[in-house]
């Protein structure tokens, strides 16, 4: 069985796309075959992974559209095991016309759905709860919220809750809520207990904010396979351990 992992907040800046590229590479180096789904149209997943997204085709908007095949917008990267659907300006024409369509919401589910081979699939969404976001939610498995912890955070992460519960029964869901900061300044941060009360599974963790990774992506082809990695790796660990375990309790 396939898992799909969506990395999604309405909130923009708060390392959704590093954190979809370092799990990706994470477990790869761990020998799962991964599949990366950029479905930002900024496209910053796809450039992070070598490609550049003016004037590339087939991507994951021609997906939504049923201009192609999703095996037919699968690309190679550098990282071995790591594969890529990428994205690009056009995805945002795409998300306009997708609403039209009957059972939009599910789109991607059903595309992903005719796809074999990938161990884990890692959706990465755009800073909006629009179509591309509600997608993703109706097609994963797992849900990871990078979020900061700051009042507007919140507000964003209340937003998100109430978008799972309109999408998800909640016995389908299972929702992983890292708290992304041990930064000294937030202490006594936790995730707000509006997410903890309701039925999801709901697990925090905890990812180091350091300066070196936030000029990682500089330095190219990916960030896993750079000096810079290290602290990524070693900040993602606690994640990549809680996943695993959801993973094979997903198996099971
Ligand atoms: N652990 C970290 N410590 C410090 N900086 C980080 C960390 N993780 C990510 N960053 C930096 O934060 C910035 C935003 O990260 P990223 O682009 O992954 O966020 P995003 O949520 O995908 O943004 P957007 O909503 O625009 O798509 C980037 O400059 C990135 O390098
Ligand atoms: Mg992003």
């Amino acid at each position: 069985m396939t898992v799909k992992i969506a990395i999604a907040n309405a909130k923009g800046g708060v390392a959704k796309t590093t954190t979809a590229l370092s799990l990706s590479a994470a477990f790869a180096e761990e020998g799962k075959t991964m599949l990366a789904v950029d479905l930002d149209p900024h496209a910053n997943l796809t450039i992070s992974l070598g490609y550049k997204p003016t004037g590339l085709a087939p991507t994951i908007a021609d997906v939504f559209l049923g201009d192609c095949q999703i095996q037919d917008a699968i690309y190679a990267t550098e990282v071995e095991l790591l594969s890529l659907i990428p994205s690009n300006h056009t995805l945002t024409m795409a998300e306009n016309h997708l609403m039209v369509r009957d059972r939009y919401q599910l789109i991607l589910s059903e595309a992903l759905s005719n796809l074999n081979g990938f161990d884990i699939i890692m959706l990465d969404c755009p800073p909006t709860l629009g179509t591309l976001t509600q997608n993703a939610l109706s097609a994963a498995n797992i849900l990871i919220i990078p979020a900061q912890p700051e009042y507007y955070s919140a507000h964003a992460l209340r937003d998100m809750l109430n978008l799972i519960l309109a999408i998800r029964p909640a016995q389908q869901s299972q929702a992983q809520v890292p708290n992304p900061s041990d930064d000294a300044r937030y202490p006594q941060s936790h995730p707000p207990k509006s997410c903890k009360a309701n039925s999801y599974r709901i697990q925090s963790g905890c990812i180091r904010n350091r300066d070196r990774n936030r000029h990682a992506p500089a330095r190219k082809p990916t960030i896993w396979s750079t000096h810079s990695t290290i602290c990524t790796r070693e900040s993602s660990f606690p994640t990549i351990q809680s996943i695993s375990q959801r993973i094979e309790e997903i198996h099971e």
